[in-house]
């Protein structure tokens, strides 16, 4: 893991950041807390927890045609990262044999026509849904299990049961108590893991262990980095936190995060909701901050995006993320009747120079950014870069003085959906909703 952050200082950038000084006591206060409260996400797991989570997913990543994660927010999206990036890019269009794994689909959200076309492409009878809900709460996710366990029930009955693995609170919630009645395999997570930061706790590794992906890897990557980003000097989550938040004091409202390459394509909606949903906060009652996450992806956005990032308001950082070794290298091959100068250069050089000539041209035009190189596109080092993305955000939350484990204002939207649907305690939520007028137009 290589952290390069020479466009973010002024002596690179007209107006870049001068003379850079990690704050000690941001520092001191994400150390201090590390394992207590909100911060347990920093305890990772143990060998005897891992080789528990292996052991069980094994029959189910030989046997199963398909996994589904049933999850939202921080209970998909860092699922969905470390399997876009590990897996095979077309994983699930790959033959059994190939694959050697289940399918995997994540179900984040409740669209109807989404849950008939996952029913349209997996083998029901023989797949294994797995419900992830911290609360156990969440009506999305609860919705989504009611529906699927119903639909077990009619086509296999008792057995149907043996399909269900949730992974919830223990003790708490209306999933774990069903679970408890129906006898499901249930995993825990601990109270002091929030969601966005719960990737290495079961409700990351259980999916990712039954689809084969070597999770004993993944967290010796995140060991890895949990050790240089627990360190004073030459931490690059609290280099990145303090450029950014710094950025921000500048009037960098915009925190655009582009990886040059497809694998870690969601690894931008995982930093998103990181950096989005701990950071954005009313901090002392009153004052607003955050700043905003973007995703963009290298070099596809370059065609989009990047002419408003180079000319556009002087609002934005871009962090980049590079790969030096990508899974396979693709050569341009010769053609001698139209020579050109990609001839026998590869895919790779080619992505690697446009992004640092994006990088380049960025910081011409005066626009601050930063690049992390990770080695390769093993588990170890996408552990290692999930890791380093949620320290930088526990650094930044530091630095902002925000609380970066809450989240009252998705909290807000839920109560609310829970009115609107009805559920009994919430009778006053739903007057406080039906009594605000609207104005429309009407329909055409
Ligand atoms: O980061 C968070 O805490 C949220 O995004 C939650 O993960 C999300 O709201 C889902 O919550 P739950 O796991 O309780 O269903």
């Amino acid at each position: 893991m290589k952290l390069d952050y020479t466009f973010m200082t002024e002596e690179a950038v007209e107006g870049g950041i001068g003379e850079l000084a990690c704050p000690s006591a941001a520092f001191d206060s994400v150390i201090g807390g590390m394992g207590k409260g909100w911060q347990q996400w920093c305890d990772l797991a143990s060998d005897e927890e891992i080789e528990k989570i292996a052991e069980f997913s094994a029959p189910i990543c030989a046997k199963s045609d398909s996994v589904v994660v049933f999850g939202i927010g921080g209970s998909a999206l860092g699922v969905e990262a470390v399997a876009n990036a590990l897996l095979h890019l077309h994983h699930n269009e790959l033959s059994r044999a190939k694959r050697n794994a289940p399918k995997l689909y994540v179900e984040d959200n409740v669209d109807p026509d989404r849950m008939s076309a996952l029913l349209d492409v997996i083998d029901v009878d023989n797949s294994t849904f797995i419900v992830v809900t911290k609360s156990g709460e969440t009506s999305e996710t609860l919705s989504q299990f009611l529906y699927i366990y119903d639909l077990l029930k009619r086509r296999l009955g008792d057995s149907s049961k043996e399909h269900i693995v949730a992974v919830t609170t223990i003790g708490k919630g209306t999933l774990y108590n069903i679970a408890q009645r129906e006898g499901f395999v249930t995993f825990g997570i601990k109270e002091g893991v929030g969601g966005r930061f719960s990737v290495f706790s079961p409700v990351g590794l259980v999916p990712l262990a039954c689809v084969g992906i070597d999770i004993k890897a993944l967290i010796e990557g995140a060991r890895r980095a949990k050790r240089y980003c627990t360190q004073k000097e030459n931490n690059p989550a609290l280099i990145m936190a303090t450029l950014s938040v710094r950025a921000y004091e500048m009037g960098r409202n915009i925190s655009v995060m582009m990886p040059y390459c497809d694998s870690l394509r969601l690894v931008s909606d995982f930093y998103a909701q990181l950096w989005g949903e701990s950071l954005g906060k009313i901090k002392d009652g009153s004052i607003k901050v955050g700043q905003t996450p973007v995703k963009a992806l290298g070099v596809t956005d370059q065609h989009s995006q990047i002419q408003l990032y180079t000319q556009g308001p002087l609002d934005k950082i871009v962090t980049f993320i590079k790969v030096k070794h990508f899974k396979t290298q693709q050569t341009i091959p010769s053609n001698e009747g139209e020579p050109s100068f990609l001839m026998g250069k590869t895919f790779n050089e080619l992505i690697a120079a446009e992004c640092d000539a994006t990088a380049f041209a960025l910081k011409k035009a005066g626009r601050m950014n930063m690049t992390l190189t990770i080695d390769d596109l093993s588990a170890g080092s996408i552990g290692e870069l999930l890791t380093v993305l949620m320290y930088e955000t526990a650094y930044a939350g530091a630095i902002l003085g925000v609380n970066t484990y809450d989240q009252p204002g998705v909290e807000e939207g839920k109560k609310a959906t829970f009115a609107m649907m009805g559920r009994a305690g919430y009778e006053e939520k739903l007057k406080e909703i039906t009594a605000k007028s609207g104005k429309y137009i009407s329909e055409n």
